[in-house]
Order: structure tokens, then C-alpha cells, then sequence
């Protein structure tokens, strides 16, 4: 089985490259799963029903998201949806697993694709983030239930050693750890010893030519000043980051593993 993960679309410029190279990827490298973090998918914050949408339009079959989850409040309603659709839209949109449990929306989702049954599994960091509950013992408690052995973790942290260190923690135990948030991709992808895909960050598909997806002159005035600033999405220099994960569906060990940056 051939996984695509797609890191943190970023608003319009990166749905709408998202949108114009999906379907050739998919046709030139015979991608079978496709999963892409859509926290950003909204201007730069959140993301609502109908991007969602737009996205699973797409042929995405799961949406993750981050820290960035709540600021369309549209998405609560979306979750509440999800009662008797257990495969439906709104239940493929996932938030962290480690939030409080009472919060609206799940951090797992178990599907089928062909006749292959898959899960992806959503988690957030800690360390420089909001204080959830722990990432390592939350991924311990959702891999007890889990039957697929096709399972990928979407790790949405800052700090690049909260993430190895899960990626470590969980290798021969899921397929992928990828690794989204920072909005930059790193260059240390590679499949564990014992068969788990890891990449500390698979990069933002969205504009380069800004600050981690903000205009420029905005973040930069804000370092200069201090002044409380309405951020904006910039828009030049639009790419696409993803990693392709190559794995044994009958064990769920990754074989291979490739960074993707097309612009
Ligand atoms: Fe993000
Ligand atoms: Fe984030």
C-alpha cells in the first residue's frame, strides 16, 4: 500500500495547489491512501465544513488538524454531525486524541480503503504547545483498540524531540509517524529499524514567500514592535509538501519513505 500525507494545507494558495497536483500525483505514483493535515485550511486558522469538504472533494480520505482546530467555531457543529455516520465527512475531519476527552470530534479513525482496513491516529505535542494530556500514553491506549496494521500518526508538535522521541517511542508498532506544525519541512526522513516511516516535519503546502504561511512585513513588523497584528495569508511562492509511504499492508511495516516538495 502507497500512503500520501499532504503537511498543513495552508489557506486558498495552498488548497488551490493542492488541488492542481493531487490527482497527477496520484496517477503518476499510484497513491492508494491519501491523508493531509487541513488545520490551516481557512485563511491560515482552522478550517470549516465546507473546506473540509472541498478537500474530501479532492479525494483526501482523512483530514487531520493541530492546535488550530477550534478557530472555525463552525467545526464543533460539524463534529456533532457525526452521530450514526461513523464514516461520513465529518467523522474523517480528526482533532488531537490527547485533548480532553469530553471535547467535541475523536483522534481516531479506522476505515477501509479496498479491502485493506487502515487507521489514522491524531496527537498533539506539548512542549511549547497548550498542556494536553500525554501524547506517548494516549497512542499506548488508542493502538490497545486498534485491529489495522496500516496506521499512520499525524504528531502536530514545535519541539523536534517531543517528536523523534515518539517516533522512536512507537516504531514497529504504526506504520508512519509524520511529524506537521512547524510549517518547515526537515530533511530527515527514514524508516526505523523496526518498520515505522518517521519525518519530523513534513513541511506546510501553502506560500514560502512569507513567515510560516503569514505575510511577511506582518510577522516581521510584529518582532520590530510588538503591536498586536491581524495576520494575513501571504501568496507568492506556493508549494506542496507531502511524503509518500511505501508499506506491507499484511503487517503494516513501512519499507520506504519519500519527501516530497513540488512547487
Ligand atoms: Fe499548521
Ligand atoms: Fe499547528
Amino acid at each position: 500500500m502507497r500512503i500520501l500525507f499532504i503537511g498543513d494545507i495552508f489557506g486558498r494558495p495552498g488548497r488551490t495547489i493542492v488541488k492542481d497536483r493531487l490527482a497527477g500525483l496520484v496517477r503518476e505514483r499510484d497513491i492508494d491512501l491519501i491523508v493531509a493535515n487541513g488545520e490551516n485550511s481557512a485563511a491560515g486558522f482552522g478550517i470549516t465544513p465546507a473546506l473540509a469538504e472541498e478537500l474530501f472533494e479532492l479525494n483526501i480520505d482523512v483530514i487531520t488538524t493541530g492546535n488550530h482546530i477550534w478557530d472555525k467555531r463552525e467545526i464543533v457543529d460539524y463534529f456533532h454531525m457525526v452521530e450514526g455516520n461513523g464514516h461520513g465527512p465529518a467523522r474523517r475531519v480528526l482533532r488531537p486524541a490527547n485533548y480532553p476527552s469530553d471535547m467535541p470530534g475523536s483522534g481516531l479513525y479506522e476505515g477501509m480503503k479496498g479491502k485493506v482496513p487502515y487507521a489514522v491516529i491524531n496527537l498533539q505535542g506539548r512542549v511549547f504547545m497548550a498542556s494536553n494530556d500525554d501524547p506517548f500514553r494516549t497512542a499506548d491506549q488508542l493502538l490497545q483498540t486498534i485491529k489495522a496494521k496500516v496506521i499512520l500518526v499525524d504528531m502536530h508538535a514545535e519541539a523536534t524531540s517531543e517528536k523523534i522521541s515518539l517516533g522512536w517511542y512507537l516504531d514497529g508498532r504504526v506504520t508512519a509517524v509524520v511529524g506537521t506544525h512547524t510549517h518547515v519541512p526537515t530533511a530527515d526522513e527514514r524508516v526505523l529499524p523496526k518498520g515505522t516511516a518517521y519525518i519530523t516535519d513534513v513541511g506546510m503546502s501553502g506560500p514560502y514567500d512569507g513567515v510560516i504561511g503569514v505575510k511577511k512585513e506582518l510577522v516581521v513588523g510584529k518582532f520590530l514592535n510588538g503591536m498586536p497584528v491581524r495576520f494575513e495569508p501571504a501568496t507568492g511562492d506556493v508549494r506542496m509538501c507531502a511524503v509518500i509511504i511505501d508499506c506491507d499492508e499484511n503487517n503494516g511495516k513501512a519499507t520506504k519513505s519519500e519527501r516530497l516538495m513540488l512547487s
